[in-house]
């Protein structure tokens, strides 16, 4: 008799954790690196969400219902992902998660969100098969094998004399290891010879055996796949060992937080961009001048890719809504809802206009190449962009 009484008291208490309302201001999770060496990227990503927090919320938010943006630091590694992950779905209960910075952490984190069945919008994740990890994953960060190719072209353009191409890469980082693959590739199929592939860790500091082993095989062009720390040492460190060609920096190292790392050695470096600050659109032109007002320099790539995460989020939120007002639906529901209304929309970012295909990635128009021009003293630089 107990153990009947007690069997009914669990089943009533499932039903009333299956019937979860959804909470008010409605939850959006934020999952990126704060902390480690990875908030570099990170850092800039938290300004984007914070930015669209404020700018959808005064326009009403959803038709009138304000949302929230909940963050929790994945800082730099998968455990670190994962952890947020589980916070921002158990604890916190949001409706969407956007995250986390690193590919590498999505491989493992963004299963905890499909098994859950809650979208996950990765904001800067580029390595091929992220949208692959589940049913319940996108990204508005357009993948290595689309936006890398035009770094090359454009370092063919300012160097039609470029033949010996050395590529290195941080090995125990899935991004690198993707993009890399990409620029090997677009070398080849441009005629150019691979003089060497030189392989290191993203915690490394100390480049000399690669610099060396590189410079030895005399490149016209040095391509670095790494992450901004990393990537901004070993181009300091080939400069200063004598390197006078052309450098290409992947997509960890096109944030403005490199600088310091890189600093007067920075100059010249060409990263392929999935954001210009003078893209036409007036969502670009009003995120532009709030970022600009705040942080006195044009915002970056990371940055208006969690702008528009955020708002890819808001927009299918927005018309769910209309369907039927959100404090009337079940938690679960909405997430699963949620999930292919995301991917049904199409939205004017400041990315340009996205789209998600039927194998859930993005597809996005627009792409550029940018330069980095530093200032003489080393320690201010921007983005100057090519094309
Ligand atoms: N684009 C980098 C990655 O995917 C930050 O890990």
């Amino acid at each position: 008799m107990r153990e009947k009484a007690l069997s009914i008291l669990v089943l009533v208490m499932l039903g009333t954790v299956s019937a979860q309302k959804v909470t008010i201001p409605i939850p959006i999770g934020v999952s990126v690196a704060q902390t480690s060496n990875v908030a570099l990227l990170g850092r800039e990503q938290v300004i984007g969400a914070q930015i669209a927090e404020q700018f959808f919320n005064s326009q009403g938010g959803i038709n009138g219902t304000p949302f929230k943006l909940y963050f929790e630091d994945t800082s730099g590694d998968e455990a670190g992902a994962i952890n947020a992950f589980q916070t921002q779905i158990n604890r916190n209960k949001v409706v969407a998660i956007i995250g986390p910075t690193l590919s590498q952490q999505a491989f493992a984190a963004d299963k905890i969100a499909v098994e859950a069945k809650v979208p996950v919008i990765g904001p800067s994740n580029t390595a091929k098969g992220i949208p692959q990890i589940g049913d319940f994953v996108t990204r508005v960060s357009a993948p290595v094998a689309i936006v890398a190719p035009y770094a090359v072209k454009a370092a063919l353009k300012l160097d039609p004399n470029i033949k010996k191409v050395a590529v290195m890469y941080a090995q125990n980082d899935a991004f690198s290891t993707s993009e890399t693959g990409t620029f090997q590739d677009t070398v080849k199929a441009q005629g150019l010879e691979i003089t060497t592939v030189q392989k290191f860790q993203t915690t490394d500091t100390d480049f000399t055996t690669q610099v060396t082993a590189a410079l030895g095989t005399k490149p016209d062009l040095i391509i670095i796949s790494g992450l901004a720390a990393d990537g901004g040492n070993l181009v300091k460190q080939l400069r200063l060992a004598g390197f006078k060609g052309l450098l290409i920096g992947g997509n960890g190292l096109n944030t403005a937080n490199v600088f310091p790392v890189c600093q007067q050695y920075c100059d010249g470096v060409i990263i392929a961009q999935a954001y210009s600050p003078t893209a036409p659109g007036s969502l670009n032109a009003a995120f532009r001048t709030v970022y600009k007002n705040t942080y006195k320099r044009e915002p970056s790539q990371f940055t208006a890719q969690a702008f528009a995460g955020v708002q890819v989020v808001v927009t299918a939120l927005r018309a769910l809504d209309k369907q039927k007002k959100l404090d009337q639906w079940d938690l679960p529901e909405l997430r699963v809802a949620l999930m292919k209304q995301i991917l049904s929309g199409r939205y004017n970012t400041p990315l340009g206009p996205i789209s998600f295909g039927p194998d859930r990635d993005i597809i996005q128009e627009s792409n550029y190449v940018a330069q980095i021009k530093m200032d003489a003293d080393g320690k201010n630089g921007k983005f100057e962009f090519l094309k």
